[in-house]
């Protein structure tokens, strides 16, 4: 059987591209103009939080992180972060300096396992934490019981919804879930501008002091009626203000190009998630149907709020590198789910034992993912099906 897979596909039609080429052609702008800024207006209106753009998801996370040492300055503070995530969900965190302990997962949401998350909150009681969980392949963490935890051991709570960026929880967006949150706008993400990403605050003097961060540092990067700046201002006035670095920031700025384009996915974003969740649907269907249950494939089921963002299969570890490879040679591109277990990357050696995170541990001998995008049909998920489900696997023990 023979597939013509890729992992994600451009959403970006010709005519899409010839309408950036116009705008570039009539306006000599790539920076920091008005499509970046029209881009944080519709996500601020997405999200109901201050939406602010930056030039990925990972330079999302690094923000939050330098941001919160200089809001807290001269403090300390253990972040835990899960087990399974995307490097640049952790890396942040250590490169600005904090003390990272990680949490296995659980196989529901694929976020903390909360009781054991607990047991570590008990333990760093009287310490200054940061609850850091990911949407993992557009799952909802169960931002209910993270909130409690954070508000009883007086913890904060940021998310990483780098993977989730449109899921809505009870009327609210997840990226409103909590007091800050990022996401990523990279290609095969929910919303996609190639390279974009974004933070989301609920204060707007957090907001303020990040927008500077983000552009230097500079305090003009603020209008002028803002109170941070005319506060650091009028305490510099032997400062010019055109050069005033109200914080040690640094440059990480959107383009004016990326912006261009995620206006142009945005809209689309909603009718493209409905496309992969009904495909996650119809291929579930067939693994329950097909071979009476008895192939050793499993795809765990989307909660009510979850939003697909791959196709992740879990097998048995004997045959997850085997489907894998039969997979690849038949024309489907596959990956690990995420990470992995973090724990094995060499760049977090030391950060703990991979055997110590058992959830973590199944997610990376037994699972990897498809691609799930525009480029997929329903064909395809017919074939793939058949595919795993024909007797060679089904049969073998
Ligand atoms: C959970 C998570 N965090 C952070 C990132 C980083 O986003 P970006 O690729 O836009 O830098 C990703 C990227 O896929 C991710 O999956």
């Amino acid at each position: 059987m023979k597939f013509n897979w890729p992992l994600a596909v451009s959403p970006f039609t010709l005519r899409d591209r010839l309408k950036i080429a116009r705008r570039i052609v009539s306006c000599d702008r790539y920076t920091m103009g008005e499509k970046v800024e029209e881009f944080e207006h519709r996500m601020s209106d997405l999200s109901g939080r201050l939406a602010l753009g930056v030039c990925s998801g990972s330079c999302a996370n690094q923000l939050l992180f330098e941001f919160w040492k200089i809001r807290n300055a001269g403090e300390k503070a253990v972040v835990i972060a899960p087990a399974v995530t995307w490097l640049t969900s952790v890396s942040p965190t250590i490169m600005a300096g904090f003390e990272v302990r990680f949490c296995d997962i659980n196989l529901k949401d694929f976020s903390f396992d909360y009781e054991k998350l607990e047991a570590m909150l008990k333990k760093l009681r009287g310490r200054r934490v940061i609850i850091w969980p990911t949407a993992l392949i557009g799952r909802c963490p169960d931002m209910e019981c993270l909130s409690h935890l954070a508000e009883h051991y007086k913890a904060e709570l940021f998310l990483d919804a780098c993977e989730n960026t449109l899921s809505f929880l009870r009327g609210q967006s997840i990226l409103a879930s909590c007091p800050i949150t990022t996401t990523s706008c990279y290609f095969s993400h929910q919303v996609v501008a190639i390279e974009f990403g974004f933070i989301f605050f609920r204060d707007a003097r957090d907001y303020n002091i990040a927008k500077m961060f983000r552009n230097h540092g500079l305090t003009r990067s603020l209008q002028p009626h803002i109170a941070i700046r005319k506060e650091i201002e009028g305490a510099h006035l032997d400062v010019d203000p055109q050069f005033l670095f109200g914080v040690n920031g640094t440059n990480i700025r959107p383009s004016e190009i990326h912006a261009m384009f995620g206006l142009i996915d945005l809209p689309r974003a909603g009718a493209a998630s409905l496309h992969r969740n009904k495909l996650y649907a119809r291929f579930r269907s067939h693994l329950t149907s097909v071979g009476g249950g008895v192939h050793p494939f499993i795809v765990p089921p989307l909660g009510k709020f979850d939003n697909a963002y791959c196709l992740p299969i879990f097998t048995t570890d004997r045959y997850c590198g085997e489907v894998k490879k039969a997979l690849v040679a038949s024309g489907a591109e596959a990956r690990p789910i995420v990470g992995g277990n973090l724990l094995r990357q060499p760049a977090l050696r030391g950060y703990g034992h991979p055997a110590d995170f058992p959830n973590a541990e199944w997610v990376h001998k037994r699972g990897f993912y498809l691609g799930l995008h525009k480029g997929v049909t329903e064909a395809m998920i017919d074939r793939l099906a058949s595919f795993l489900t024909q007797k060679h696997w089904v049969r073998r023990p």
